[in-house]
């Protein structure tokens, strides 16, 4: 079977069989089928599509591209969450020490921000000494000690997808809902988990902008966690607005500490523990949400979960002096605050604006190679439906030069609208998947 009769398949809308998936993939990855095939049949698959089975092919074929990890010598049930990314979204942080304390294990691997949206890696490593580049050994023996433990990805982790990303990043083919939903459910999968929660953000600040996109995401992943026998769960949620009250890396933590203390901003916290909920269902520690919220909420209050999370840190070489006292985050040179030009009620928060800003700040990547600045970011902002005077704060921005905050100012200007209307934001979490 040569490669371009497959190609020539999926561009006739036909559906691949396993072994020409399986053929297909596998030449591509040891090197033998060269780049401009796979986009070609990246492009196909755009165009054309894929069968849910088809996808969870493609999906398999990639994860068993490289190391699933065996995490067969941790007795709890694995559980992890993923989701699609959004301005704001810090909560894997708060998240997997919370879950961790019901006796739920939670083996993340996670991702570097890029463009507007932030990534967790870049938020641990603003802790001083945390280590996000584990071995697996490693990565295993802190799951052991602390039942969660948050690293990168390996080289030696699907490595199909690696190669496979960087193609269709440069051939108009990354918004293709099956190669979309294999390079995500690839890596979630090689994990070693049993069941996964995704959090599918919805709107101005997220990749899927409409209700339909997300829906068609959330139903592929979801298909494929069953179809290769996991417990799959997905959360449509909004990302209008920003989530929580601070965008950039140490800034975000120190609201993943608030949230830890329970004294984290409404939605951001609501939202944790919501999806916590989930995962507790998921691994069958839980009969229902409505039961693991308040087991949840007992762990931030008791302060059990802020313990976990430095054990964690610790695990990870980091110095948790910081969590004690989050003044001894990096703190820019520059900070400016946002002051309403007059009295009135926050009609949007733009979170796809706010993201550009924070990226203009210096606190994400236009471009992978790109360094960022722990520091840089948004506090402090006021969000939809709240009532503001005139001179007031509707954000603070910090940068390391004043040039960038200049750079930022319009972005933040044209993010923020107000009017005389009473408002409320949309519901955080807009439908739930679970086929
Ligand atoms: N995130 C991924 O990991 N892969 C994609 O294709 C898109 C978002």
């Amino acid at each position: 079977m040569l490669p371009q009769w497959i190609i020539e398949k999926k561009r006739n809308g036909e559906t691949l069989s396993d072994e020409e998936v399986g053929l297909f993939m596998g030449g591509y990855v040891r090197g033998e089928i060269p780049d401009y095939q796979m986009a070609a049949l990246a492009m196909a698959i755009y165009f054309k599509g894929m069968t849910p089975d088809e996808t969870a092919t493609l999906t398999r074929v990639m994860m068993q591209s490289g190391e699933v990890v065996d995490t067969s010598s941790i007795r709890l049930p694995k559980v992890d969450k993923h989701s699609t990314g959004g301005i704001g979204d810090k909560l894997s942080i708060p998240l997997a020490p919370l879950v961790a304390c019901c006796g739920v294990a939670v083996p993340m691997i996670s991702g570097r921000g890029l463009g507007i949206t932030g990534g967790t890696l870049d938020k641990l490593e603003s802790i001083p000494g945390y280590r996000t580049g584990l071995s697996v050994p490693e990565f295993i023996r802190v799951l052991q000690e602390c039942g969660c433990s948050m690293i990168g990805q390996t080289d030696r982790i699907v490595p199909a997808d690696r190669k496979l990303y960087a193609l269709r990043d440069v051939t108009a083919t990354v918004p293709s809902i099956p190669l979309i939903v294999s390079s995500i459910m690839s890596k979630k999968l090689a994990e070693g988990i049993d069941g996964l929660v995704l959090d599918v953000k919805c709107g101005r600040g997220a990749f899927m902008k409409t209700r339909a996109e997300a829906r068609a995401l959330a139903e592929g992943l979801v298909g494929v966690g069953r179809a290769m026998g996991k417990k799959v769960t997905a959360l449509i949620t909004a990302m209008d607005q920003p989530l929580g009250r601070s965008v950039g890396n140490a800034l975000e933590m120190i609201e993943s500490i608030d949230i830890l203390r329970g004294k984290g901003p409404a939605d951001s916290t609501e939202l944790t523990l919501l999806l916590g909920s989930e995962m507790l269902v998921l691994a069958g520690v839980a009969p229902s949400v409505e039961a693991a919220l308040p087991v949840l909420r007992s762990k931030l209050e008791s302060g059990e979960a802020l313990e976990r999370f430095k054990k964690m840190v610790r695990g990870h070489g980091g110095n948790t002096e910081v969590i004690d006292d989050p003044g001894r985050f990096p703190v820019a040179a520059v900070r400016i605050d946002f002051l309403a030009p007059g009295s009135g009620v926050v009609q949007e928060a733009d979170a796809e604006k706010i993201g550009r800003a924070s990226l203009v700040l210096g606190a994400g990547r236009a471009k992978t190679t790109d360094v960022i600045d722990p520091a840089a970011g948004l506090s402090g902002l006021v969000k939809i439906g709240e009532r503001v005077e005139a001179g007031q704060p509707l954000a603070t921005l910090h940068a390391s030069t004043r040039e960038r905050i200049e750079a930022a100012l319009p972005w933040v200007r044209q993010a923020f609208v107000m009017g005389e209307e009473p408002v409320t934001a949309s519901a955080l979490v807009l439908e739930r998947i679970t086929l």
